[in-house]
């Protein structure tokens, strides 16, 4: 038995498959993961149940979203051997909780929820007043305390979340004893990459630099990138805090590197061509390894398939561990 001072704290998070990730997703979210997986004890969830609450409608291209997205997860650096990598439907626990939880949950707080009523409006066209977007929250509350997780990595959008989650496991051990745990937020730091055309990097613009994309195509994507609009001829000073391709420098180019693009292009002595040439090289150079891994995990399906089966077992030890608490104290297992 691991003494409680030895313990680590167990983290759990979770992403829709959105298929191959972005540069965006790398740096604002999967990066975090990575450097939490010495520190927690990490659970790392595909949410594929949470992707049906608003894209229902058409399910057939979820098994290549899946298997992209974890490739990804691989190739940037998620070892099976120090996190748990699973995906939600292979653990049935989240919809017995998920049932169970929605139980007690009032349905004025999951109305107040933020991300709820701007979601029906944002995505009015598809039709998500149903039962199961609603419950978004309780589905995530139920991944959450499955677990045990006292601390959960996540973006300032889904802080409410975490919130509903808090309250929820309040309203439970008030009702039937101290079996759940009240996680705690990690707001991962927001880094919000620009896209090519300045606007926040996001696959629905179409202005990503992918992942596991090819050197060349990176390259010419930044070729074509906007730059500061008010400067049109070489001699121009230019306005680095303006340029989506400083942005991205800042993030990829190493600080005293910056310094000085900052300088010249505030003074005409560098050029755009030149500017976006040393990014490509940068970004490309973090690339690289990534590139190469996805390339090896991409051949070997059948081992991506294995890692998420063998996650999967080990996610529902935990799992079952805290469904059976939770039916014991609702009464539900036994006669007597
Ligand atoms: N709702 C999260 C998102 O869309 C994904 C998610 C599902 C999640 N279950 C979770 C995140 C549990 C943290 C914990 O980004
Ligand atoms: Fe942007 Fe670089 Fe051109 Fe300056 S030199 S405007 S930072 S691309």
């Amino acid at each position: 038995m691991i003494s409680a001072t030895t313990a680590k704290d167990r983290v759990l998070s979770g992403m829709q498959p959105s298929g191959a990730l972005h540069i965006g997703n790398w740096m604002g979210a999967l990066d975090n993961w990575v450097n939490m997986q010495d520190v927690y004890d990490s659970y790392f969830m595909v949410a594929d149940y949470h992707s049906l609450t608003t894209g229902y409608h058409d399910t057939r291209g979820l098994p290549t979203l899946v298997f992209q997205m974890v490739v990804d997860w691989l190739a940037a650096g998620l070892d099976p051997k120090r996190s748990v990598i699973f995906r939600q439907s292979d653990v049935p626990e989240h919809a017995e909780l998920h049932l169970l939880l929605s139980m007690i949950t009032p349905l004025g707080w999951l109305e107040r929820v933020p991300s709820y009523k701007e979601k029906l409006k944002e995505l009015a066209q598809r039709d998500i007043h149903t039962y199961g977007f609603l419950g978004y929250p309780v589905l995530m509350s139920s991944d959450i305390l499955l677990y045990r997780a006292s601390k959960v990595p996540v973006g300032q959008d889904q802080v409410p979340h975490v919130e509903l989650t808090r309250e929820i496991v309040r309203r439970f051990n008030g009702l039937y004893g101290e079996v759940l745990l009240e996680p705690e937020a990690i707001l991962t730091e927001a880094k919000v990459l620009p896209g090519l055309d300045g606007k926040k990097m996001s696959k629905s613009y179409g202005n990503t630099l992918a992942l596991g994309e090819s050197a060349e195509s990176i390259a010419k994507k930044i070729r074509v990138m906007m730059t500061d609009p008010a400067r049109v001829r070489k001699s121009d000073p230019g306005h680095p805090e303006v340029c989506p391709v400083f942005s991205l420098h800042k993030i990829f180019t190493g600080s005293q590197q910056v310094q000085e693009i900052d300088g010249a292009c505030r003074t005409a002595q560098i050029g755009c061509v030149d500017c976006k040439a040393i990014l490509a090289s940068q970004i490309n150079a973090q690339l690289d390894p990534i590139r190469e891994r996805r390339l090896e995990w991409e051949e070997h399906p059948k081992q991506v398939q294995e890692i998420l089966q063998q996650g999967a077992r080990e996610a529902q030890k935990t799992a079952h561990d805290t469904l059976t608490m939770v039916k014991d104290a609702m009464h539900l297992n036994s006669l007597e």
